[in-house]
């Protein structure tokens, strides 16, 4: 009986990552994931690796990640490569974490055009140092009329520095008298971030063992189903992101409501 119950758990466990997704595929997916990538100072640090290293192996788990989360039919990855605080990092973190972008899309550009991904970047674009803005723009340019997963970088974002933009591109508005005060809903405000284009995050992800939002879409976050893992970012693999899915799939989102059988 006790053999029969372990044979149960290693077959459950050694399902094969093929079987899961195709498992997972066959029920709702979160059609928008985020996820904070966090880990990567820690993950250099067990190594004796300068943290920059941390961040290289990072990158190399963005390209396993889209391409997985493509393969399994996610419609949006929202990545926070960059935040507005991150700007406080050593200036040789920084100019790293700058030149990434170059690093990535010019050894991967070619297979996410294959792969049918549409590049995009939400952030304040302003303070980004050119080469990294050229890296970007030109992804974006060159993917713009993909139509598979959206591949969405933050970069120099803050979630109050987009409310805060948002709120004064309103504010302007009703002094042009296009809009009046009466006009302000959750839609206009919501027309008015940097996600304007984009669903609400389903599901969002953070890894490290971190349990906070460090100003990561708060407005976009308020239904989302939340999912941490203790796996360091450069860690980070297919099977997390399954789990992630699967555990996502398990949940019952409400939306403040009832479901039909508590209803009574
Ligand atoms: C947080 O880990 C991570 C970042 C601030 C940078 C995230 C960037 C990447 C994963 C690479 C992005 C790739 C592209 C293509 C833009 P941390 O440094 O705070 O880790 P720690 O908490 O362990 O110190």
């Amino acid at each position: 009986m006790f053999n029969k119950l372990i044979r149960k758990n290693d077959k459950r466990i050694n399902i094969h990552l093929d079987e899961r997704k195709e498992n997972a595929q066959k029920e709702q997916l979160p059609s928008h994931i985020a996820i904070i990538m966090d880990g990567n100072g820690r993950w250099a640090k067990k190594r004796s690796l300068p943290r920059i290293a941390g961040h290289h192996e990072g990158m190399k788990t963005v390209k396993k990640i889209t391409r997985f989360a493509n393969e399994v039919g996610i419609d949006t990855l929202t990545l926070y490569a960059f935040s507005t605080e991150n700007w406080k990092r050593p200036k040789m973190e920084v100019d790293f974490l700058m030149r990434l972008p170059e690093e990535f899309l010019g050894t991967y550009l070619p297979d996410l055009i294959e792969q049918n991904v549409q590049v995009r970047m939400m952030g304040n674009h302003e303070m980004l140092p050119e080469h990294t803005k050229r890296a970007i723009y030109k992804a974006m340019d060159e993917t713009a009329k993909n139509d598979g997963l959206i591949l969405n970088f933050a970069m120099n974002y803050g979630s109050r520095d987009e409310i805060v933009q948002a709120v004064k591109r309103i504010a302007q508005e009703i002094q042009q008298d296009k809009i009046s005060v009466d006009d302000i809903t959750e839609e206009l405000m919501t027309k008015h971030l940097m996600t304007k284009d984009l669903s609400e995050p389903d599901l969002l992800i953070r890894t490290s063992g971190e349990v906070r939002l460090s100003n990561f879409m708060l407005w976009q976050l308020a239904y989302t189903e939340f999912w941490f893992t203790d796996t360091l970012w450069p860690d980070f693999d297919e099977a997390c992101l399954l789990e992630a899915i699967e555990i996502y799939q398990k949940r019952n989102r409400r939306y403040g409501g009832l479901k039909g059988e508590e209803v009574n």
